[in-house]
């Protein structure tokens, strides 16, 4: 059995790259065998695992057609975990996937042949809703969707869901919710209270236990090239990580 996990907001810098380099990390030090796919051109889930962002080819040329996605699958220095990176070029995607009829299907194609290869695979969205995310929708089985516990946190969410639903309706109707998760928590401040209060209650049963809170180490682990468990294994960034797997895996 695999599954793959979309990890999608339109709602940029709200944790979705720290979410799915940190998810991908810790179910990989379980020694099950994870493939990240980096979707964005800002390539931050590749260069936050070391791997530099010119690489060929990546994730651009699988979409375009001109390399099978297997031969674009790179090493990372965690033993069970591989990546797809991105790279800059990736942006072009967005103008010259929706040239081509049934492009949303692109990614879904062609991870199939290589998907059985991985318990779980992990793609980290753009901060839009645009070719890029449709495609990881559509390859998808569920959908992890980060929300920063700040002011405006649940501004952008029905519009995700409906955009959600439709995807389920039109392109695949495999596609569930795993569920939301607080990001970003100050748990000093009211401000993350009253957000964490407010989103649970519009979302009841939707949001995982698991909160992920601000964290110095979390924040600085990317500049190291590394996801925040190698880098501090004992810091609550880690801590809450290792814990939010747990549920992730639970929920199935
Ligand atoms: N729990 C945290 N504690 C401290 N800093 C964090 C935490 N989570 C994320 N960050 C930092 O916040 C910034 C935005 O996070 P991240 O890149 O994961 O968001 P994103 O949703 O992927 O952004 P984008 O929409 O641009 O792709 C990054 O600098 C990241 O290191
Ligand atoms: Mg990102």
């Amino acid at each position: 059995m695999s599954t793959v996990y979309a990890i999608a907001n339109q709602k940029g810098g709200v944790g979705k790259t720290t979410t799915a380099v940190n998810l991908a990390a810790c179910i990989a030090e379980a020694e099950y065998e994870v493939l990240l796919i980096d979707m964005d051109a800002q390539a931050n889930a590749t260069v936050g695992l070391g791997l530099p962002k010119d690489a060929s080819p990546s994730v651009y040329d699988v979409l375009a057609g001109d390399a099978p996605l297997e031969q674009a699958i790179q090493r990372t220095a965690l033993e069970h975990l591989a990546i797809v990176p991105a790279s800059p070029d990736l942006a072009g995607a967005n103008v010259e996937l929706p040239r081509i009829g049934g492009s949303e299907h692109r990614l879904r194609d062609a991870l199939a042949p290589v998907r059985d290869r991985f318990a779980f695979t992990i793609l980290d969205c753009p901060p839009s809703l645009g070719p890029l995310t449709v495609n990881a929708l559509v390859a998808a089985d569920r959908v992890i969707v980060p929300v920063q516990a700040e002011y405006y946190a649940l501004e952008g969410l029905a519009g995700l869901l409906d955009t959600l639903s439709l995807i389920q309706r039109e392109l695949n109707p495999r596609l569930t919710i795993a569920g939301m998760v607080l990001t970003m928590h100050d748990g000093r401040t009211r401000l993350a209270q009253d957000v964490e209060q407010e989103v649970r209650s519009h979302f009841p049963q939707l949001v995982f236990e698991t909160v992920i809170p601000r964290n110095v180490r979390i924040g600085e682990a990317p500049s190291f090239g590394q996801p925040v468990i190698h880098h501090d294994p004992h810091c609550a960034g880690s801590d809450a990580y290792f814990e939010l797997a747990r549920e992730v895996a639970a929920r199935g």
